[in-house]
């Protein structure tokens, strides 16, 4: 494989580039920031918000079920992300580990796809929290004014503005630095917890058994002229499209999934953590599995507290006590859920100003973008440009639709990380590696097979509107990153070492 568009960025070159002065980020986070800004981006909208619509929608009680599918998927690109975030660790998550092992246009893809998950997550968070803010504002007897609320179910034109100035805000946040947001996250994670933790515990008294009946809903067959929603697996084998049932809980893991998103961030603390062949695995699955029970028994509360069809899809969590009457609760509940969610999109935010940053750094976007400010050390552009334009896209779409496509996106990087360990493994065996993922190539293989089962069961038109920017991907590539690439004009190419045998 030599052409150039498989060229490989040497892993050495990549920790240089951070080394550049000017286009360094100040490290400035422990292995603790990092660990709690990974739990404050793991709990969020996907527990918050989307229990309510898939319980609804696909998988009644059984949602509970498929927060384990979800979980489990995760566990296992996990343990591949940990090994990838040992050997090269620096910014750009999973668009560096791929441009050190598969090479510049499957960098690039990934690159393109990774602002699926980081933008857009950034979008459905802030809808989510604008969900939670009106929730509370009814309690106190103020009604959002419908063109300035959610858009969900509305006829008229809308624009969430409560979503669009959050965004604004933490984009102001992050471009004065990561230290202040590092100390505003552990006080909020410690609010987010709590909150769930409440729900739990004082939900448990309010649950009625029969809402648990039947816990796995039967199949219902979808209306004809909406097959297009239904999961890609279904009509590829020619089934015929329904909701609930056994296939309702792959379909609902595949949504909820999103309440996953944000672990890999934990896997960058692996260089700062005292023993990561041991504490990485043990950090990484003992948060997600911690995630994982929060989630079944918040989802197997709610549930148990309103049946399933009568579920709010806006705040599902507190307007489940406003339903049995406890609005203090729920006025509680919407209060920490806004505090919490403000974490969750102000990291997913970081993320992807910080892949946008690797990007331009790598020349494969202009690399304007790469400087950093001289005060506050913040890649303050891109910061900006991309805090406006999710500002806008959080104001204008609806959430389900931007949480499959960033589901959709992050399934792919986990797909093509799992390939990359592989492969970097045969590469460069070399490398040290301070954490490595166990059953290397079984385990990666098992992980790329449950994140494509996932991936298939996301509906069809997501796969098409995936399909469409990916696409927009590739030509801008040729157009533009092919030619302004820093490794083509052979500043630390290298083709890729042939497979030892
Ligand atoms: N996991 C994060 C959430 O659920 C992205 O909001």
């Amino acid at each position: 494989m030599t052409s150039p568009l498989f060229r490989t960025k040497k892993v050495e070159q990549s920790i240089r580039d951070t080394e550049e002065p000017e286009h360094a980020l100040k490290k400035s986070l422990s292995a603790l920031d990092l660990t709690v800004f990974g739990v404050g981006v793991i709990i969020g909208t996907g527990i918050f918000v989307l229990t309510g619509t898939v319980a609804k929608d696909n998988a009644g009680p059984a949602t509970a079920l498929a927060f384990v599918v979800a979980g489990v998927v995760c566990a296992l690109a996990a343990l591949c992300y940990a090994e990838f975030a040992s050997t090269v660790p620096v910014a750009g998550s999973a668009y560096t580990f791929s441009y050190a092992s598969l090479g510049e246009l499957p960098a690039w893809i990934i690159g393109w796809d990774l602002v699926l998950e980081f933008a857009l997550g950034t979008a459905v968070v802030a809808v989510g929290w604008s969900g939670y803010i009106q929730s509370l504002m009814e309690n106190a007897g103020w009604e959002m004014p419908a063109a300035l609320g959610s858009r969900e179910g509305s006829d008229v034109f809308g624009f969430d503005i409560l979503a669009a100035v959050l965004v604004l805000v933490l984009t102001g946040i992050l471009v004065l630095g990561m230290k202040l947001s590092a100390r505003v996250t552990s006080v909020v994670v410690a609010i987010k917890v709590t909150v769930v933790l409440v729900v739990i515990i004082a939900g448990a008294f309010f649950i009625t058994a029969d809402n648990y009946d039947p816990f796995i809903p039967d199949a219902q067959p979808v209306p004809a002229g909406e097959s297009l929603d239904s999961p890609l697996i279904q009509l590829m084998f020619g089934w015929a499209p329904a909701n609930f049932g056994v296939m309702g809980i792959f379909t609902a893991a595949s949504v909820v999934f999103f309440a996953f998103i944000g672990f890999d961030i934990v896997a960058t603390a692996a260089e700062e953590t005292r023993n990561p062949q041991r504490d990485m695995p043990r950090g990484i699955l003992g948060s997600l599995f911690i995630c994982t029970l929060l989630y079944v028994l918040v989802s197997i509360v709610v549930t148990g507290m309103q049946n399933y069809r009568d579920l709010s899809v806006d705040a599902p969590l507190a307007d489940a006590f406003k339903a049995t009457g406890h609005p203090w609760f729920a006025g509680f509940i919407s209060f920490g859920a806004a505090v919490g969610l403000t974490t969750v999109c102000m990291i997913l935010l970081l993320g992807q100003t910080r892949v946008f940053f690797a990007m331009s750094r790598d020349g494969l976007l202009p690399r304007f973008f790469s400087r950093v400010h001289p005060r506050f050390k913040t890649p303050h552009r891109p910061t900006i440009l991309l805090g406006v334009l999710i500002a806008v896209l959080a104001g204008f779409t609806p959430l389900n639709e931007l949480a499959a496509l960033v589901n959709i996106g992050t399934l792919f990087a986990f797909v093509i990380v799992a390939i990359s360990v592989i492969i970097l493994r045969r590469t460069r065996p070399d490398l040290h590696r301070a954490f490595r993922t166990p059953w290397v190539p079984v385990l990666p293989i098992v992980s790329v097979g449950a994140s494509l089962w996932l991936m298939l069961n996301l509906p069809a038109e997501t796969w098409v509107r995936f399909g469409v920017w990916m696409a927009i991907g590739v030509v801008v590539y040729f157009l533009y990153s092919r030619s302004h690439s820093r490794l083509a004009r052979g500043e630390g190419t290298e083709s890729p070492a042939p497979p030892k045998p």
